[in-house]
């Protein structure tokens, strides 16, 4: 039995963790906080549409991590938390991960779900309008929850639409649920991140691989890590482009007080780095385009022996199977990690944090 096996099989949780890799344990979160769960920013977010990273901050990632934490280590399932309410999963663009955890997480709570895996079976295939879907939703669900090829979808549906509206992906806009479970993932494998007096043997030097203007996933991501100073000590895009952040970014980058560097020699900065965040598809228009081949992470890549990798997924050439089965691999934990982030999120959003007994 190898070392990555060895943790997943020590703690077993409720529900299935990944196969092989680290395994980010819940139970540290847990315990350094003594079991407790800060209530105040999950209250505050009842009710609310969930469009853009910069809604969060560093408080409230922690406390949707927190309770993620609390509902990854117990059955909750007989609490009932979203007993009652509907939530639509209305995907206009492919997904694995996003529609199905989102899925999984309302029906593991006993919520239900309308979903949409295809717009081309919505009235959009007649020339129906986004704004007018928005207004049929008012009725069908309590929780909408979309993903759309159009950075713009999102105002185009919500003219109408008086729900909140969960953004699972538009275009090249953000994916800040995608965000959340990220660090979600990181917080379990580091506990001391999620603290302002992070020691200085926790900090983290964390390098991204791509383009974080045109692809969602790194654009969020690196939105949130901006908030955790003091535990982010150094940040390194890693991309072919000159200047790859964006005009969403350029503010917060500029703004920030963690050191921002850019290189396109990934090479160089790979064997500095505690995180290796990377993702393959950019967004352009309504096509895609895979990251350049001389950033590809295999089984010859020079990383720390500590360091972890983390990745969206979905997976091209980027990233090789190679490293699937070594303590590198964060992404397979990351990914596991998605029902119970968004269960936390729908239970705060939805208002029935109070269902869910002992946080
Ligand atoms: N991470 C992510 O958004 O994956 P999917 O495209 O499969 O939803």
């Amino acid at each position: 039995m190898n070392n990555s096996q060895t943790q997943t099989s020590q703690s077993l949780t409720p529900h299935a963790s990944n196969s092989c890799g680290l395994r980010a344990a819940p139970e540290a979160l847990l315990d350094s906080e003594q079991g407790r769960v800060d209530r105040a920013p999950l209250d505050g977010l009842a009710g609310k549409s969930i469009l853009n990273p910069r809604q969060f901050d560093r408080r409230t990632i922690v406390a949707l991590s927190q309770l993620a934490a609390r509902l990854e280590t117990r059955n909750v399932e007989m609490d009932k938390p979203l007993d009652g309410k509907i939530a639509i999963t209305a995907f206009f663009e492919p997904s694995t991960r996003t529609r199905l955890s989102f899925e999984s997480a309302v029906q593991r709570l006993d919520g239900k779900v309308l979903s949409v895996p295809d717009g081309q079976v919505t009235g959009i295939a007649k020339g129906e309008s986004l704004a007018d879907i928005g207004e049929m939703f008012n009725t069908y669900g309590d929780v909408v929850i979309m993903r759309h090829p159009v950075t713009e979808s999102i105002d185009e549906i919500r003219r109408n639409l008086q729900r909140p509206l969960i953004n699972a992906g538009n275009g090249s806009g953000h994916h800040p649920t995608q965000a959340l479970i990220d660090w979600y993932a990181l917080l379990k494998w580091r506990p001391e991140l999620r603290l302002p007096n992070c020691p200085e043997s926790a900090r983290i030097h964390l390098g991204i691989i791509g383009t974080p203007g045109s692809m969602r996933a790194v654009k969020s991501f690196l939105r949130l890590s901006l908030m955790f100073l003091g535990a982010v000590k150094k940040i390194t895009l890693i991309s072919e482009l000159a200047d790859p952040v964006g005009l969403d970014l350029t503010e917060p980058i500029e703004q920030s007080p963690i050191p921002i560097d850019i290189t396109n020699d990934a090479q160089d900065v790979l064997p500095h780095l505690d995180v290796i965040y990377v993702n393959s598809i950019a967004f352009l228009g309504d096509s895609y385009r895979n990251l350049d081949s001389r950033y590809k992470l295999d089984g010859s890549s020079q990383l720390k022996s500590d360091a972890v990798i983390m990745h969206p997924l979905a997976r091209n050439e980027e990233l090789s199977v190679e490293l699937d089965d070594t303590p590198h691999n964060l992404y397979f934990a990351q990914a596991a990690g998605a029902v119970f982030l968004r269960q936390a999120l729908l239970a705060a959003v939805l208002d029935r944090l109070n269902r869910i007994s002992d946080i």
